[in-house]
């Protein structure tokens, strides 16, 4: 019996194995030296000056809206198109969290809609680099003027590089830039988060809200014991056991993008020509890292339903995933911000057709040949 071929999935290996051991059999087990290590890398990687790493993405994402210090009764805006914990951040620290449509080509925010949801009251935007393809940040920064503060959300991003070569997470654009080390993700910690920056107070004030605000650098403090609690933080510490696995995992980030887009070239080639299928667009000018393969699939032209299709290749053991339900059509985000069906039409349109592929390094090519004979099968 062949086992199910997910839509996405982690790729661990025994060096990663004996990453994780050698922390565990060492004194130190929460965040200690191999944090510091991780964080040491992913500035490396991103080019950034700073790094703070944390227990997820959704806890980045919350004290990097908080860092910023807006006063209560402002404004955020991001995608339709994210997981919700891009949005929940605005809310978390008191703003109203405005959603943007996206551009239909690119799944990303759309410069045209977002400029027009700019107010007084806008203080930090988000752009969500969909599926690993980075948005246009160099207009997003256009448009936001000196004022707004941006906080790239990069959870599908790592190893991805906007139009000039550099990689995302250099926050050349931006104030800070998160990312996310979810299972699913390009690569993992288990569970983790990260924020790179450029700004050395940020970085300072990142690094104590992680530890319940918590400051332990003062000048002519009394005694060794001594510290301050000097603004609200929480536990939101990444532990080294995670951080082990985080650094053996970097270092294989290449090889995953190459697979990854690989399968994606592949799918590609042999789904290209199916009337009812349009593939995934990747701008000429950027670097994805493909954390998911989205397909548009025409199902009024198919005459099946998107349940129906999910369903029967599910019958083969084939995974796939819906990314994502517009946050605005969510009913918290409809009661409390009166959000309504027909807001963002780009993104619902996006949403009746969307549905994400297998799409993982550790994908065999007989699995990819599989989904592919069986999509097949199902899309003529
Ligand atoms: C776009 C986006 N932002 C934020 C997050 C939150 O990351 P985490 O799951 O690590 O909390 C996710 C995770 O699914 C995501 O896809």
């Amino acid at each position: 019996m062949r086992r199910q071929i997910p839509y996405g999935s982690q790729w661990i290996d025994d060096s990663d194995v004996a990453a994780v051991a050698r922390v565990l059999k060492g004194d130190l087990i929460t965040q200690g030296p191999v944090a510091e290590e991780f964080e040491r890398k992913i500035c490396e990687l991103t080019g950034a000056k700073y790094c703070v790493c944390l227990a997820n993405g959704t806890a980045a994402l919350h004290l990097a809206v908080m860092a910023l210090e807006i006063e209560k009764g402002m404004e955020g805006i991001t995608s339709t198109n994210t997981f919700v914990a891009s949005s929940n951040a605005f809310i978390y620290s008191g703003l109203k969290p405005v959603l943007a449509d996206i551009d239909p080509r690119t799944f990303n925010i759309f410069p045209e809609d977002l400029k027009k949801r700019i107010t007084k009251k806008t203080r930090v935007i988000i752009p969500v680099h969909f599926a690993g393809q980075p948005c246009e940040t160099a207009k997003i920064r256009a448009l936001a003027g000196k004022k707004i503060h941006i906080i790239e959300d990069a959870a599908h991003a790592i190893g991805s590089k906007y139009e000039d070569g550099s990689p995302v997470g250099a926050c050349k654009h931006s104030d800070m830039t998160v990312f996310s080390f979810h299972p699913v993700k390009t690569i993992t910690s288990g569970e983790g988060g990260a924020i790179t920056t450029n700004s050395k107070e940020l970085y300072e004030r990142l690094k104590s809200m992680r530890i319940c605000g918590v400051v332990r650098d003062i000048p002519n403090k009394p005694g060794p014991w001594y510290y301050e609690v000097q603004r609200l933080g929480f536990n939101y510490r990444l532990t080294d056991i995670h951080c082990a696995l985080g650094i053996s995992q970097l270092g294989k980030l290449g090889a995953f993008i190459k697979r990854r887009r690989e399968i994606v070239a592949r799918y590609n080639k042999e789904l290209a020509g199916l009337p009812v299928l349009t593939l995934p667009y990747e701008r000429p000018d950027v670097f994805s890292a493909f954390h998911l393969y989205v397909s548009l699939i025409d199902f009024k032209a198919l005459g099946k339903s998107r349940k129906w299709v999910i369903e029967t290749l599910l019958k083969v053991n084939i995974g796939t995933q819906v990314h994502y339900i517009p946050v605005h059509l969510q009913p918290y985000y409809r009661k409390e911000f009166g959000y309504r069906k027909g807001d963002l039409p780009n993104s619902e349109k996006y949403y009746d057709q969307a549905l994400s592929l297998p799409l993982y390094p550790r994908m065999t090519d007989e699995e990819v040949a599989h989904v592919l004979k069986n999509l097949k099968k199902v899309l003529s």
